[in-house]
């Protein structure tokens, strides 16, 4: 059996965070973290793992066979229904999975292990996808697996990266063009330690909450409005208060990612200026319109800042997770460790720092 490796990796989204719930833009980085599997075509899926724990026992349509089919292995298995459905010839894929991003993290381990999985199960079929229906596959997989009624940000963010770039993405068109990531600027994540499963946070909710202000709006895109025309729907009393929160995040939010987009582009230090002022807005909204950051992320937010961060916001789903820092390249590892300490003293979960660069996205690598 020839093996060969394949790659999928995580995702930083930069800022645009619950927009993909409603066809607006986000602007995610795929990172140097992420899934590799190294495996080859087989009777059924046999993967196993290490460090994730356990294995796969599944016919190559993604049927158990027999036994239960739990942890990571719920979500090769919707991954190989989906593709099942799109007419992929049943051939399996046996071989070994490992994983560099933490779990829980925010960083979407999960949606990496998708597209990797996705990609291995389309190769060794010789069944090409197109990226963004690989992506598409994966998300679907992800609501098949766990039920989460996720956007498209993860997946296709894993799919799109390019080193040195983020990827700013209409998450209704499926539009995209790249924005380059300044050289002097590196991305630091922060984990907060308080781990978060999509599953059981309160996405579900916020999505229902969101969805009860979009239905108000009659078909208009969130983002043809502005923040006063929201405040004018929330005071004329057709919308419930929480509901008219989460519009107003989503509309607010949809600005920053073009003015973040912008400021990238000509990154003066004026502009990065204003981008650490774009983040802080950001970060507040989810804070308070929102309503998914914790009070560990917002400590570790405003430690980033204290420490020279030039932007700091949580990034991901939220209700625990990660921040996402933009730092002086040369500054990027002093800081992380500072952060660290500091948010150590003032509480009991341990932070985690990681140094990224905006990395490809999947592929197959050898
Ligand atoms: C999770 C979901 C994404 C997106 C983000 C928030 O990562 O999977 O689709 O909604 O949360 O921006």
């Amino acid at each position: 059996m020839t093996k060969h490796v394949y790659w999928a990796p995580g995702r930083v989204n930069l800022i645009g965070e619950f927009t993909d719930l409603s066809g607006g833009p986000v602007l995610p980085a795929a990172l140097d973290l992420g899934v590799h599997i190294e495996a080859g075509p087989a009777e059924t899926i046999a993967l196993h793992s290490r460090e994730l724990d356990g294995a796969t026992g599944l016919a190559a349509d993604g049927t158990p066979l027999g036994g239960e089919t739990g942890g990571w292995a719920r979500y090769v298995a919707a991954v190989a229904v989906e593709l099942a459905l799109l007419g992929r010839p049943a051939v399996g894929l046996e071989g070994e999975i490992s994983s560099t991003l933490p779990i829980g993290a925010g960083l979407s381990s999960s949606a990496a292990l998708e597209v990797a999985v996705g990609l291995a199960l389309c190769e060794v079929a010789d069944f090409p996808l197109e990226p963004m229906e690989l992506a598409q596959a994966a998300r679907r997989a992800e609501h098949r697996a766990v039920g989460v009624p996720c956007g498209i940000l993860d997946q296709a963010a894993s799919v799109l990266g390019r080193a040195g770039l983020a990827t700013l993405l209409e998450t209704g068109s499926l539009a995209y063009e790249y924005v380059p990531l300044p050289e002097e600027i590196a991305l630091v994540i922060v984990d907060s330690g308080v781990s978060r499963r999509l599953e059981s946070s309160g996405y579900g909710a916020r999505r229902e909450e969101l969805e009860r202000a979009l239905a108000v709006l009659a078909g208009r895109d969130p983002r043809e409005l502005t923040i006063a025309e929201v405040d004018e729907i929330a005071e004329s009393g057709v919308l419930d208060p929480v509901a008219a929160r989460r519009l107003r995040h989503v509309v607010s939010e949809s600005e920053r990612v073009y003015e973040v987009a912008r400021l990238l582009r000509d990154p003066s230090p004026a502009h990065l200026q204003r981008l650490g002022e774009a983040f802080r807005e950001g970060h507040e909204s989810l804070r308070r319109d929102w309503e998914a950051t914790t009070p560990e992320l917002d400590l570790l937010v405003e430690l980033a800042y204290e420490h020279r961060a030039i932007a700091a916001r949580m990034t991901g789903g939220g209700f625990g997770g990660s921040i996402v820092v933009l730092a002086w390249a040369n500054e990027a590892r002093a800081l992380a460790e500072a952060v660290v300490t500091a948010y150590g003293k003032r509480g009991d979960n341990p932070a985690q720092a990681y140094v990224c660069r905006a990395s490809d996205g999947a592929r197959r690598i050898s």
